[in-house]
């Protein structure tokens, strides 16, 4: 293999589990009114791969006795450290995975040369058919079909990973209504309810307990999920996860937790942080438009998970109603330079991954524990595209990293960094690990994990298990400073920045 090749493939190693990347953008703002209530389609039939796409066919030939009505070309190739496609000849030329058209009836081909010798081929999602697959520099391929369901569908390379290195674009498919098939998915833009990880609040730095009061207010929104799809999210505060909530251990505190009016559902809160029944849950189970509370006293240091806990639990857990609270020990937690917040969760969706448009609920697919999506904070590409960690060479960083879950424990990981120290499963009582790579964490429980950052680069927030990061789970840690080769070298100056 090539030193060129072998470079790239690294590069596309990196970008793959980056999941996506680009501008940063907070689109924030008021969400709309939520939908009615989840629609629970029947149960998959006995036997049927509950989140599997069906095999894509190969399609290489317009029908017999028709010819193309529209063509495109597209090559292979590499941009800034992604794989792309570039559109061929035309307009299109050197454009980057293009947006194609094309007229319902029409034969449609798209043309694939490959243009760096790695295998690729053309898949089109909605219409579960792709080209066959090319290796050789300069090597075509086709895929032929006649578009004869309009609605937006995504084009990609199904080799494994290459989609999420960036092999992907977009067909959209126009015609007389009458012939449009009304179900097929069209791309939706929701606002972004996705908490950035650094909102953390400050530390406590009070000297002796206090009494507090914990206001709450639970709140189904429909937002963003991914680039182009959309779901129905069950929130406290309105984020995802829901606010940290930073007291000192012997605080009493008062929690109220509200129920948003136009809520279509009860929900509540269980703290594991507290000592009595169901952590609160039996006393806060909450109507639509109504408001309930409970005091407690909080007896243990430690990161606690909170979470609604009205049924279905795991549910309202995976649709978004989580968070941590941190009880800080006497004399607080040693200073660091900057703290961040992150949450991995994942969801149960009938539409498999990627799919755009609004997605709905599977409960099937949440009693199998299939989900098609994991994230960190809410959505794919909050800690990437939309807001990264931001740090630089020489601070030092905490993360007070927490499973909602509600099935899926995490092999917490950031690549190319080592936690100097972890407090294992969020005790910060005990002493805390030393030099560690992955921190195990259980679902409705933490870790805090604190490095040095002693070189700059994009560093990859991760769970180990690392399917996953095709399913949206990625964050990064973008670190700005001065390079320093006595630490990392490479005489190609590879150096990730
Ligand atoms: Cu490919
Ligand atoms: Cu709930």
């Amino acid at each position: 293999m090539s030193k060129s090749i072998l470079r790239l493939l690294c590069a596309f190693t990196l970008i793959a589990l980056a999941a996506c990347s680009g501008p940063a953008a907070t689109p924030t703002g008021s969400a709309p009114d939520p939908t009615p209530a989840m629609t629970h389609p029947p149960a998959d039939s006995e036997g049927s791969p509950a989140n599997q796409p069906a095999a894509l066919q190969e399609a290489t030939a317009p029908p017999e006795g028709q010819e193309i009505d529209r063509s495109y070309k597209l090559v292979t190739g590499v941009q800034d450290g992604r794989m792309v496609f570039i559109g061929s000849g035309g307009p299109l030329d050197g454009v980057i995975n293009p947006e194609l058209t094309a007229d319902l009836g029409e034969v449609v081909e798209i043309v694939l040369v490959n243009g760096d010798s790695i295998v690729h081929n053309v898949a089109l999602e909605g219409y579960g058919l792709k080209s066959e697959d090319i290796h050789e520099i300069g090597q075509e391929t086709r895929l032929v079909f006649t578009a004869d369901k309009a609605g937006a569908f995504i084009y990609f390379c199904a080799i494994p990973g290459h989609r999420q290195a960036g092999m992907e674009g977009r067909i959209t498919i126009t015609g007389d209504g009458a012939a449009a098939d009304p179900d097929a998915p069209q791309p939706v833009n929701l606002p972004s309810i996705a908490l950035p990880a650094d909102a953390v609040p400050p530390a406590v730095t009070r000297t002796a307990p206090d009494r507090l009061t914990v206001e709450l207010e639970t709140v189904e929104v429909n937002a963003r999920l991914a680039d182009s799809a959309g779901y129905t999210f069950w929130t406290f505060n309105g984020t995802v996860p829901g606010p940290m909530i930073r007291i000192r251990v012997g605080d009493t505190v008062e929690v109220r937790l509200r129920n948003a009016e136009n809520s279509h559902y009860a929900h509540s809160v269980d703290f594991h942080a507290v000592t009595g029944p169901g952590g609160g849950a039996a006393a806060t189970q909450t109507m639509p438009g109504e408001e309930t509370s409970f005091t407690f006293k909080a007896l243990n240091p430690g990161v606690y998970v909170y979470h609604c806990a009205t049924p279905s639990v795991a549910q309202h857990i995976s649709n978004g109603m989580y968070g941590l609270i941190v009880v800080e020990p006497e004399g607080g937690l040693p200073p660091v330079d900057r703290e961040f917040y992150v949450m991995q969760g994942e969801i149960y969706t009938v539409q498999p991954y990627g799919q755009p448009g609004v997605v709905t609920f599977s409960p099937e697919k949440m009693l199998a524990e299939r989900p098609e999506y994991f994230f960190f904070n809410g959505a794919v590409g909050s800690l990437t595209e939309l807001n990264p960690l931001r740090a630089n060479v020489g601070e030092t960083v905490r993360i007070f990293f927490g499973v909602g879950g509600p099935n899926f424990t995490s092999s917490f990981h950031v690549i190319g960094e080592i936690f100097d120290r972890v407090y294992d499963l969020g005790s910060l009582t005990a002493p805390p690990l030393t030099d560690v790579q992955s921190v195990l964490v259980p679902t409705g429980g933490s870790a805090v994990v604190e490095f040095t950052l002693d070189y700059p680069g994009t560093y990859v927030l991760v769970d180990h298990s690392l399917s996953r990061a095709e399913r949206g789970l990625a964050g990064h840690l973008i670190v700005e400073g001065e390079a320093d080769p006595e630490i990392f070298d490479s005489p190609e100056g590879l150096t990730g920045e």
